[in-house]
Parts: structure tokens; sequence; C-alpha cells
């Protein structure tokens, strides 16, 4: 039986229960990190009370205990994402690291001088400032994809952009300031179309939608654990196998070799070539009980849910008037990127705060697209699977006391 009661699911998250300010918290950041289900915590606290133990190397029982989980985690991601094989999946810090992995090893050994990398506009500075260090590295050439005018990726401006210089697609699933989904289907057959990779930043995609890497034949996915109801500082590569065979470590140490003389080293298969030194094995089996946690959500249900509290939250903002709504009205996830016309952002999000109602303000990490806005920053509320009707209407509440305050 899934579950599709909100007030089940919200009495699941012992963060939500709190006041701040002197009010009751109502949480819309969800896409900074979203809050986690008491299943993951305790899940957390029983590997230091029961588990501990270091994996892949002791030849006692609770390390071979503490292996075979860490090794099953693999799997229920695998699994999570549709991959063919547990292998291809490799732990990381995060989707920053992940991107860094890609662009370190692949890019570092696979793109060359005038190469073009096609990025979207609405990416995170986590898949933008790679890509930087690699141009200015070795002289590949970036180039944008921009908006339509309902805020949709413009997929036909990309079909004009590929071409066979066009080696890399690295485009984000969903943004995390507008909320934008894309259409990565589409997407990867365009990059198919001139033999160019596809890497999808899945960050903020991962509470949204099911994903299917098989399905979608991206080359690369990554994602963080957090955002997905899991724990911060564990994160997610997903590439196929015959890229990861191709690329040389990323770090190196304990743990990624096969053998080690005075002067050389061979190097362990993937994934363990990419996974130096003592990993972060409490993030790993809080992230596979995060992910049991998500499949049980209904994921119908989550979908109606989400829509309702976006609609709800965006005709009330537009009623409020002196408004401005960023982005795409359709094809979203719950997040709404707005600003109160003439009012800086963290003025206003400051008061939403007293009122217990926490928002991100701010470019979001993402400085391109806000210049493309032509903005500084925004004041962004972000929903999720315990949010409900209610904190909209506290939100809602919240803007027009800031307006009223500030205008
Ligand atoms: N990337 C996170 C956000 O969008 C931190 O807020």
């Amino acid at each position: 039986m899934q579950l599709n009661d909100i007030k089940q699911i919200k009495s699941l998250f012992p963060t939500l229960h709190q006041k701040v300010n002197g009010q009751d918290l109502v949480y819309l950041d969800s896409a900074a990190t979203a809050m986690k289900p008491t299943a993951v915590i305790d899940r957390i606290t029983r590997y230091y009370q029961l588990d501990n133990s270091n994996v892949h190397r002791g030849a006692h029982y609770l390390s071979q205990r503490g292996t075979d989980e860490f090794e099953k985690a693999r799997h229920t991601v695998a699994e999570f994402i549709n991959a063919k094989h547990d292998s291809e999946i490799i732990f990381t810090r995060g989707t920053t690291e992940s991107i860094n992995l890609v662009s370190s090893s692949y890019g570092r050994n696979f793109l060359k001088e005038g190469d073009e990398v096609i990025l979207s506009i609405m990416e995170h500075h986590a898949n933008v400032v790679p890509w930087h260090v690699l141009k200015t590295e070795k002289g590949i050439v970036l180039k944008y994809v921009y908006l339509t005018e309902d805020g949709q990726l413009d997929l036909e401006q990309l079909k004009r952009l590929v071409s066979s210089k066009t080696k890399l697609i690295t485009v984000t699933g969903c943004s995390n300031t507008l909320g934008t989904f894309t259409d990565l289907k589409a997407i990867t057959a365009i990059a198919k179309s001139v033999s160019a990779k596809v890497l999808v930043d899945a960050a903020q995609l991962v509470s949204q939608h099911k994903i299917d890497v098989q399905e979608l034949d991206c080359d690369f996915l990554v994602f963080s654990g957090h955002k997905l109801f899991g724990p911060t500082g564990i994160g997610v590569l997903y590439a196929k196998q015959e890229l990861l065979e191709q690329m040389p470590p990323y770090q190196t140490g304990g743990s990624m070799i096969l053998e080690v003389t005075e002067q050389a080293t061979t190097f362990h298969r993937p994934p363990f070539r990419f996974e130096a030194g003592t990993p972060h094995i409490e993030g790993v089996v809080g992230l596979m009980s995060a992910i049991q946690f998500f499949n049980s959500i209904d994921k119908t249900w989550l979908r109606a849910h989400e829509d309702k509290m976006l609609n709800a939250a965006t005709s009330e903002l537009e009623k409020l008037g002196d408004v401005v709504i960023y982005g795409s009205k359709a094809n979203k996830a719950p997040i709404l990127s707005f600003n109160i016309k003439g009012v800086h952002n963290s003025d206003v999000a400051a008061l939403m705060d007293q009122q217990g109602v926490a928002v991100r303000s701010g470019h979001h990490c993402t400085q391109p697209l806000m210049k493309y806005l032509k903005t500084v920053g925004t004041i962004r509320a972000s929903f999720s699977i315990y949010n409900d009707l209610n904190d909209v209407e506290k939100f809602v509440a919240s803007v027009k006391k800031a307006k009223d305050l500030l205008l």
C-alpha cells in the first residue's frame, strides 16, 4: 500500500513540527534541501549504534555485513534509476562532485580544443563552473540554449546549435530556480543525431519524476541524496559502463587499486576505481533508506498534490499585484520564483521568515539565468511532498504582509 495521505506523510518529518520566530514553521525551501523522514534518521542512528565498521576491507563479521549493506544500497540506486548494472553507480559527495568527476576524468581526457559543450541557461553553477575550468584548460567552446517565450527550454534553438563539433550536452532535468522541467528524451535524441554525449543534472528532478536512464539513453546522470529526503554529503554519478571503463580515476588512494608497487599502481575496475578512501558509509545507507521511503509514496497522488499547491500559490500570488513570477507556467515542479516590484528579494524573504515562512532568496547559484531574466535575484518558494494548502495560505499571507510593509 503506497502512502497518499498528507497528514500521515507530514507526521513522518519531525523537523517540520517546530516553531521558528514564535510561529509554526512553514518550510518552503526543499529545493535547497529536503527534510528527512524518521525512517532515514533512525537508519543513520542505527548505523552508528549497531553497524559501525569499514567496508570493502575487514575480514570480520561487522565489516562483511556493512559491505553487504553498502552494495545493497548500490543495487537499490541502480534499480531506482533503472541502470543496467550496479557497477554503473558511483557514490560521490553529491551532484557537485559527480559533475566535477565527469569534467575532470571524462572531460580532461576526451574533450579537446574547439570541441563544443552545450549547456542550458538554467544550469546551476555546479554544472557551469567545471566547464569554465575546462574551457580555460583545454580550449573547449561553451554554447547556451535559452528559453522560449513561455519559459520552456528552446529545443528548436538546440537543434540549430548542434553540429559535428558538439561533444556534450549538459543539462538540468528540472531548474532549481524556476522549477521548469526539460524534455530529456528530446534532448538526448538531438544529441545522438550528432553523436554527442548527454549529462543530466537530476538534483531537482529526482524527487519529482521517475527516472529511467536506459529509456532516456543519457550517458551520465547525477543527483544528491539530500534533495531526495536523504543525508547531505552523499550523491550519485550514473555513467554508462563502457564510458566508465575508459575513464581514468578522479581521486586516488585506498580501495581503488588492484596492486601498488614501490613505483606504480594498477587501478580497480569501476565503480571502485572512482571511490578512493573510506566512503560516506552512513550516507550510503541513509540514501538507501531515503529511496525506500520515496518508493513508498504514491507518485500519481504526489504529482496531483504538488500541482494543486503550485497552481493555488501561483494564482493567489498573481492576485496580489505588483508581483513578477519568473519562468514557465506549465510543465514544472512546485517551485515559484518571484519578486515584488521595486523591492529587494532579501528584504521580502527576511519579513517572510519573521512569519515562520522559510524561503530562499538571491541568485540560487544560477547567475547566468538571473542575468538572462534581467534580475539580480528572486524569492524562491519550493514546495514538497509534506507541504499542504494550509502552507500555501500562510505563504501567500506572508508575501502580502511583506508587500504591505515594504511598498
Ligand atoms: N542547489 C540548491 C538550491 O537550489 C542548494 O538551493
